[in-house]
């Protein structure tokens, strides 16, 4: 029989070759204003032939200001979609993986230096640039002080997304997932640790889902039945007093109304934290989540062996699962997954010698 990680999957429209999913990773390492480029065709290109059901875009930036650092990928003008249009179609010329995009704003999060160095904010005059936030309270005591939205500036980000997944359809991207987690801009507006505001966008729940709901709804107008569209969501923020679990249930369910393809469940980054990490840290978070929304969900998080994943989908704990650090580990993780389940896995034509002559995979 078949193991689940290797069925096909169909998400919205799309029609995946398994259920693995190479996780966004932001790379820091785009061409100058956020174009995409040769790191991305090397990035891109070891990902696309690795054998995965769907390989997402890292977090990019629906305007400059949303990236988080100068080096960030952005999706918001023509250079930048000829840029992302022009590398993905190189990078895709020898695999038919499906590809995903994760749209996202950095928010109050934004205009600082690569997390490989020291990380502190750069200031406008230094090559940065002025961040904005639901409220005026910094992330940490080295993120710059936000400015707090107007409602114009509300209107203006709908728009941006709404561009940003339109350009990404034009480059032929098959699935957006828009980015609610991590205490980017719309995970900020949903947590009480980062939104203060006392208009229709801060204090209740219905208050604080607003925004991300109308993003949403922007996007998925925009996106044709045969492409995806669903959301990265914190199951919680790991703090006191941050997002709670019956919350972000609920954030799920009217998502589920507005016509979401999938959730994908992550955690964190609304204020610093600290939180014990192992296999499947966010698991019960995404099962709960699944339960309550009954929408495909993505489960991310430490998932390492192919039998932990395996047992995750037989668990009915996630519909998916999705690797980061796994990947970047081991770039032949389904060919190693598959040899561990049993399944005979297609490998891109060039490297099928190595079958032939003998040589195992793993
Ligand atoms: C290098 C790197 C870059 C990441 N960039 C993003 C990103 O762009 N967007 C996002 O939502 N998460 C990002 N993450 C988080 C991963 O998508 C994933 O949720 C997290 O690493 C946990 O999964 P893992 O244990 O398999 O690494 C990044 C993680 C890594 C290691």
């Amino acid at each position: 029989m078949m193991p689940k990680l290797f069925e096909p999957y169909r998400l919205g429209g799309l029609e995946l070759p398994n259920r693995i999913v190479v996780a966004p990773m932001c790379q820091y390492s785009s061409e100058p204003n956020g174009r995409a480029g040769d790191w991305h065709l090397i990035h891109w290109g070891q990902y696309l032939i690795a054998g995965a059901g769907l390989m997402m875009i890292e977090a990019t930036a629906v305007s400059p200001e949303g990236r988080i650092t100068p080096g960030c990928l952005g999706l918001y003008d023509d250079e930048t979609e000829a840029a992302l249009r022009d590398t993905l179609g190189r990078a895709r010329r020898f695999a038919d993986c499906p590809v995903g995009i994760q749209l996202g704003h950095a928010g109050r999060k934004g205009s600082m230096t690569p997390p490989w160095g020291v990380r502190a904010a750069i200031a406008p005059d230094q090559g940065g640039w002025g961040v904005i936030g639901p409220s005026d309270l910094p992330f940490n005591d080295t993120s710059a002080v936000p400015r707090a939205m107007s409602s114009d500036d509300i209107e203006q980000i709908i728009g941006r997304f709404s561009e940003a997944a339109k350009r990404a359809l034009r480059c032929g991207v098959d699935l957006i997932e828009v980015h609610c987690a991590h205490g980017y801009l719309l995970s900020s507006f949903l947590s009480p640790l980062a939104n203060r505001r006392s208009d229709a966008y801060g204090g209740s729940l219905e208050n604080r889902m607003r925004l991300p709901l109308r993003v949403f709804e922007a996007v998925r107008a925009v996106t044709p039945t045969g492409a995806a569209v669903g959301v990265r969501l914190n199951g919680s923020d790991w703090v006191d007093g941050g997002i709670t679990q019956a919350e972000a249930e609920e954030f799920a369910r009217r998502l589920a109304r507005l016509g979401c393809d999938f959730i994908d469940v992550s955690s964190g980054g609304n204020a610093p934290a600290s939180y014990s990490t192992g296999p499947g840290y966010q698991l019960a978070m995404a099962a709960g989540i699944r339960n309550a929304s009954t929408l495909p969900t993505m489960a991310v998080g430490m998932i390492k062996s192919p039998t932990h994943a395996e047992a995750i989908l037989l668990s009915g704990q996630a519909d998916l699962v999705l690797l980061a650090r796994g990947f970047l580990n081991d770039p032949r993780w389904v060919w190693h997954a598959a040899e561990a389940l049993g399944v005979d896995q297609e490998v891109v034509a060039p490297y099928r010698l190595g079958g032939r002559i003998g040589l195992r995979m793993a």
